[in-house]
């Protein structure tokens, strides 16, 4: 009999009056509800304040203005990362917040209960990690290559770096009892449940493979050193680093642990690579993002001709360490590498820039061009998949000189 989760205090958000829940979380970071209201435009369901000079709003979601991390250091500020809901963000209380683990995959098969309190008890790890939907760059597909795909017309921000706190995935399981045989692990959130073209399809979960599970994830707690703020999971997330976003359940409320593996629509129906060019039924589920980069500069800039321009910009790799990133200013035929700012590392991004003079006045194509440590380099073109997973390719920057 599957667990069924029933959240003690629950109450979904309300823009315009600030809760009771609001108040008793004391020193959060994020602006109340209220504040949020006034401080600039909202979307439905998402906590913070959206000012259009750091974001675009996407239905439920919320896109960071990849233009302007020009202004951010390595991290993304918690107020300027972007949302991913699937419905809203439940505004939660860390003191009634408790996490089950149940499953076959558990010794004792009885679930095991686990109190925000006693979960910051145990050690805890910091990890610097990026979070990136897998959808991120999707509408390049339809922009740059032509060919029609569904979901979220993201550009390229969808992704972040934050600092995470939290408690390994792995001691909490064994702390749990875990079983030799356990093969699987699904968390899953406390959001309401996700309905699309009438189906219900349940509360946002996703299977991780139990190798995954008790290798680098971590139970955050904390987001660039505050309580993670209500958008981003308050008051415990998942993050999985190296995977598409989904895998970093948020609001989680319970893990199932299975000695079989397990299966949601998250996937099965989405998160796999559908299309002419992937095997019929889909790819497998798919785990690792892919590698990108981006310049720093709004799309259809404007640049004045005759001097030098720092042109700035971030690349990152999810299969291994950034190794260089070149640059072209005419449209891809001359490239030369760009200055790296950070020291490549797993799981993180580098800030890159080039000088550049443009001579003559007119319109111009910036491309940028990541390859990592593994040898992958971003292709001309990515490989078309139906629901626009993993674009992984050049992305074409417009600009103008005048
Ligand atoms: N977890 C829950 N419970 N509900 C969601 O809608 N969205 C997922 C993931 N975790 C989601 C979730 C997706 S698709 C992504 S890309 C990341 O959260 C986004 O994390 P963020 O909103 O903190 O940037």
């Amino acid at each position: 009999m599957p667990y069924s989760p029933v959240p003690a205090r629950r109450s979904l958000l309300k823009l315009l009056a600030a809760s009771p829940a609001v108040s008793a979380l004391g020193g959060i970071a994020t602006a109340a509800p209220a504040h949020a209201a006034a401080a600039g435009p909202t979307a439905p369901g998402i906590v913070k304040a959206l000012p259009a000079e750091h974001f675009t709003v996407r239905g439920t979601n919320a896109e960071a203005r990849f233009d302007a991390f020009a202004d951010t250091g390595y991290l993304t500020p918690a107020d300027r990362f972007f949302v991913r809901n699937h419905t809203s963000t439940p505004v939660l209380d860390a003191r009634d917040w408790r996490l089950t683990l149940w499953g076959d995959g558990l010794h004792g098969r009885r679930p095991v209960h686990l109190t925000y309190g006693q979960l910051r008890d145990l050690p805890s790890v910091t990890r610097t990690a990026l979070i990136e939907c897998a959808g991120n760059g999707r509408s390049f597909y339809t922009g740059q290559q032509g060919e029609a795909v569904s979901g979220t017309a993201w550009t390229l921000g969808a992704v972040g770096a934050a600092r995470w706190r939290g408690v390994r995935l792995a001691d909490v399981l064994r702390r749990a009892g875990l079983a030799r045989d356990a093969v699987a692990v699904q968390p899953r959130g406390l959001d309401a449940p996700y309905v699309s073209g009438g189906v219900d399809h349940g509360r946002v979960r996703r299977p991780l493979p139990i190798a995954k599970a008790l290798d680098d994830v971590i139970l955050a707690y904390e987001m660039n050193g505050e309580p993670l703020p209500y958008d981003h999971g308050h008051p415990v997330r998942l993050v999985v680093p190296s995977w598409i976003g989904i895998a970093s359940v948020k609001w989680l409320g319970d893990i199932e642990v299975s000695t079989r593996p397990l299966a949601s629509p998250w996937s099965t129906d989405w998160y796999r690579l559908f299309g002419e060019a992937h095997p019929e039924g889909g790819s497998a589920p798919l785990g690792r993002q892919v590698l990108k980069s981006g310049y720093q500069l709004p799309s259809g800039a404007t640049l004045e001709a005759g001097r030098v321009h720092r042109l700035t910009g971030r690349a990152w790799s999810a299969l291994a360490p950034v190794r260089k990133v070149e640059v072209s200013t005419d449209g891809g035929a001359h490239w030369r590498p760009a200055q790296l700012h950070d020291a490549p590392r797993r799981d993180g991004w580098v800030r890159w820039s080039a000088p550049w003079r443009p001579h003559r006045a007119g319109r111009v194509t910036l491309l940028s061009r990541t390859t990592d440590a593994a040898g992958n380099t971003q292709p001309e073109r990515a490989v078309h998949n139906t629901q626009g997973y993993l674009f992984g390719a050049v992305v074409r920057h417009p600009v103008t000189v005048a």
